[in-house]
C-alpha cells in the first residue's frame, strides 16, 4: 500500500510548474471580480455557482467555458491581476519557477486583441509577484489548432515582433481534432529561427500518433500531457530516445475524462518506460486542483516514494527553460533539502 502523502515535505521541495494556462488560473472570486469590472453578466451569481460551473462533462464543454473566461481578460490590469495572483499561490506550494502558457491566438485571432498590452500586463503581474516571492517565470504563447494556420502565423509574427525576452517557447493547445496537419509547421519553424523552441499539447484526448507528430513535425522539445503515447511502445521509445519530457496533469485528465478512472491513468506505464515526467495543474481552479494535489495524485496513482517525488521536482527544474546556472542552484537546494 502507498505510504501517506508527505504534503509538507513535498511543499518544501523547490519545483517548477511547466504546464499551467494563465487563463485557466482564474478562480471563482477573480472571475466574479472581472465580470463586475467589465459590466458583464457572470455565468453564475456567486463563488459556489462558479465552482459548479467549473465542472465539465468533457473537453468540448471545458473549452467553451475556458473561452468565456478568456474573454473576461481584456485590459493589461486584468492580466496583471491573474498573473500576480497565480504566482503568489504557486510560491506557497514551493514553486520557484512557472512557465505560463498563454492562449495567444484566443486573444489575438478570436477576440481581436493586440498582443502588446496583454504581454505587458502579464509581465507587470509576474514582475510584481517575482519581486515579492523571489520566484522566476517565463511565457509560452500558444496557437490553437482549430484556427486557420495563416491566422496563427500572423498572430505569432506579432508576438515575436513585440518583446521576446520573456518567451520561453511557443506552444500549441486547444481543440484536438485537427492536430496532425502540416499547416502549423512553418509557425514553429519561424519561432525556432528566432531562437524560440517549440512545445506542444499532444496525446491528451488523442493517441500516440499525435505525440509522434508533435515531436517529428513541430519539433516539440516538451509535450503537454502526452498520455496517449502509452498506447504505443514505439512512441514511448521515441520520447525516451529523444529525451523529451511530458508535462502531465493527472487531475486535468480525470476532470476532462481523458482517462476513465485513476486506475487507467498511464502515468505508471510512462514512468516504467523511462519517459521524463513533470507535473502540472493545467487549469487548476477549473479542475478543483493545485500543483500539490497533482503530486498527491501521482504519489497514489503511481505508488511513489519520497525519492520518486524528489525526482519529479528535479525533472521540473531541469526541463524548464530557465538558465543552466539557475537550474543548477535550484537542484542543489532540492538535493540539500
Ligand atoms: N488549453 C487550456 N487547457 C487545455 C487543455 N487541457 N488541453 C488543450 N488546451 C488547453
Ligand atoms: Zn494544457
Amino acid at each position: 500500500m502507498t505510504a501517506p502523502f508527505p504534503l509538507d515535505t513535498i511543499r518544501a521541495m523547490p519545483k517548477a510548474e511547466l504546464h499551467v494556462h494563465l487563463e485557466g488560473t482564474v478562480d471563482a472570486t477573480t472571475l466574479l471580480m472581472l465580470a463586475e469590472r467589465h459590466g458583464v453578466q457572470p455565468p453564475a451569481e456567486d463563488v459556489e455557482g462558479i465552482d459548479e460551473w467549473y465542472r465539465f462533462d468533457g473537453f468540448p464543454m471545458f473549452l467553451e467555458r475556458y473561452f468565456t473566461v478568456l474573454g473576461l481578460l481584456r485590459t493589461p490590469d486584468d492580466f496583471h491581476l491573474v498573473a500576480e495572483r497565480y504566482l503568489t499561490t504557486a510560491s506557497e506550494q514551493g514553486v520557484v519557477h512557472t512557465e505560463f502558457h498563454v492562449s495567444a491566438t484566443g486573444h489575438i485571432v478570436e477576440n481581436s486583441k493586440e498582443w502588446g498590452p496583454i504581454h505587458d500586463g502579464i509581465v507587470a503581474g509576474c514582475t510584481a509577484a517575482a519581486t515579492a516571492t523571489g520566484m522566476s517565470w517565463a511565457l509560452i504563447p500558444d496557437i490553437s489548432p482549430h484556427l486557420a494556420a495563416t491566422d496563427c502565423l500572423n498572430a505569432m509574427t506579432t508576438v515575436l515582433a513585440h518583446d521576446r525576452r520573456h518567451l520561453a517557447a511557443i506552444g500549441m493547445g486547444g481543440p484536438a481534432d485537427t492536430w496532425t496537419t502540416d499547416d502549423f509547421v512553418p509557425i514553429f519553424d519561424l519561432a525556432r529561427s528566432a531562437g524560440i523552441p517549440a512545445v506542444s499539447h499532444a496525446g491528451e484526448h488523442g493517441g500516440a500518433e499525435e505525440v509522434r507528430f508533435a515531436v517529428e513535425e513541430f519539433g516539440a522539445v516538451r509535450i503537454q500531457h502526452g498520455i496517449g503515447a502509452a498506447q504505443d511502445p514505439d512512441v514511448l521509445k521515441l520520447l525516451v530516445d529523444r529525451d523529451i519530457a511530458c508535462d502531465v496533469c493527472p487531475g486535468s485528465n480525470l476532470a476532462l475524462a481523458a482517462v476513465g478512472s485513476a486506475a487507467e491513468h498511464p502515468l505508471p506505464t510512462m514512468l516504467a518506460a523511462g519517459v521524463t515526467i513533470t507535473l502540472g495543474s493545467d487549469d487548476p481552479p477549473m479542475f478543483q486542483t493545485n500543483l500539490l494535489d497533482e503530486y498527491e495524485r501521482a504519489w497514489r496513482w503511481a505508488d511513489l516514494d519520497i525519492d520518486d517525488a524528489r525526482g519529479l521536482c528535479r525533472n521540473s527544474l531541469e526541463r524548464s527553460f530557465a538558465s543552466p546556472e539557475q537550474i543548477a542552484s535550484w537542484v542543489a537546494m532540492l538535493d540539500e533539502g
